[in-house]
């Protein structure tokens, strides 16, 4: 029965993480799978992490399930982490949080619960937007459409496009926004851009899914999470995927959330019970592990200081590689301007370049990028850096 099923191509992100391991050369350069890497290459456990690991270890003396919607605790802490202490959504009851298997279970769980509401809604994703985006959300059976997004020749977001688009859509359509740290195009809204979509989503009916996969990269906790915070304060309803892979550096275990933003309690708890009928469905139940670290990590001062000190060396190292980049491809490449790598934020950034270029790298000089040229620029090292823009050069220049 099962014999004749089609071998299907590797994932675009996870072959090349696969391909660059076997790569045997010293030269190589990562610059795939978006993980955060410091300046050896490595990407070692966080810290805080390693700490409250050992706590929650000690303390632990059974592993029987937790519940349906996962650690309480951890939901609690994910919401105050994500709206705020005292945000308005919070103080008036109108936040659900389920725990869920990393951001891409929370995606999931949030693209099912609108198919159950709305089975006719259709998902708005930017263009480009995460490769896995796609997959993720039609899985749910839910139709996608595109919005314009990112503009190739400015970096930065086409944001009259965006809105233009927006304001014409039906209400009830979806629309799937990245809170910060833009992947695959590191181009970010700005406040004032978040502000002024906020009258578009009002006046049209339309729920805004936002995806939060890298809080605390770009700008800063507070910074990444000002579109959040302001659409679920000014909403009726809004969902938010949360990840905890990259900021607690917790990829392996799985760890993530969405907060539902409700108009009322009593829709709020409707929406909880659908949820976690949808995940029973799926998997029944989420890991622990991960949660049970962050809320060690999140319910004791120390440790979240910790984390954040961590946090936010991770962030300067990365917008200072941005800056070493730029410098770096302006003395190989003086013909090209590279300048908008510095104005980006988060871990990627689009190159440029043709895939048959980015194979040519990957083979003549072992850098390793998706075919689209997106880098993820926390893969680059002090003493690579201009290896790698000279091998670029080489490939532009022939
Ligand atoms: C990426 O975009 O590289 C990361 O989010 C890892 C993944 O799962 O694709």
């Amino acid at each position: 029965m099962l014999e004749r099923l089609d071998r299907l191509p590797v994932d675009p992100i996870l072959g090349l993480m696969a391909a660059f391991r076997a790569d045997a050369d010293a030269r190589k350069v990562d610059l795939g799978v978006g993980v955060y890497r410091d300046d050896r290459g490595d990407t070692p456990v966080v810290q805080a992490v390693r700490q409250a690991e050992q706590a929650v270890l000690a303390r632990q003396t059974t592993k029987t399930y937790v519940a349906p919607a996962g650690n309480p605790g951890f939901n609690q802490a994910m919401e105050r982490l994500v709206l705020g202490d005292g945000h308005p959504a919070l103080a008036g009851g109108r936040v659900r949080t389920i725990q869920s298997p990393g951001g891409c279970g929370a995606l999931r769980l949030g693209a099912e619960l609108v198919r159950v509401a709305s089975p006719k809604s259709v998902v708005h994703v930017s263009t480009p937007t995460w490769a896995n985006h796609v997959p993720l959300l039609s899985g749910s059976g839910l139709e996608l459409a595109r919005y314009p997004y990112f503009d190739p020749a400015t970096g930065a977001v086409n944001f009259e496009a965006m809105l233009g688009t927006l304001d014409k859509l039906p209400a009830r359509s979806v629309v799937l926004i990245h809170a910060s740290c833009h992947n695959p195009t590191g181009a970010d809204l700005s406040d004032e851009q978040w502000r002024d979509l906020l009258p578009v989503f009002k006046a049209r009916g339309l729920l805004p899914f936002i995806d939060m996969a890298y809080q605390g990269l770009g700008a800063g906790i507070t910074e990444d999470a000002f579109g959040i915070r302001l659409f679920s304060a000014e909403l009726p309803e809004a969902l938010v995927a949360v990840s905890c892979s990259k900021n607690f550096g917790l990829y392996r275990e799985r760890t993530g959330a969405l907060l539902a933003i409700s108009e009322s309690t009593g829709a709020g708890d409707a929406e909880l019970s659908q949820l976690v009928r949808i995940a029973r469905s799926i998997y029944s139940m989420p890991p622990d592990h991960g949660a049970a670290i962050v809320l060690e990590i999140l319910s004791n001062d120390s440790l979240t200081r910790l984390w954040t000190d961590e946090l936010s060396r991770m962030r300067a190292r990365i917008r200072g590689l941005r800056d070493d980049l730029v410098k770096e491809l302006a003395a190989a490449l003086p013909e090209r301007s590279f300048g908008f790598i510095a104005t980006q934020r988060g871990m990627f950034s689009y190159l440029g370049i043709e895939p048959s270029q980015v194979r040519e790298l990957r083979e003549k000089h072992h850098v390793y990028m998706t075919d689209d040229s997106r880098m993820n620029v926390a893969g680059l090292r002090t003493e690579n850096i201009a290896y790698f823009a000279n091998a670029v050069a080489q490939v532009l220049n022939r």
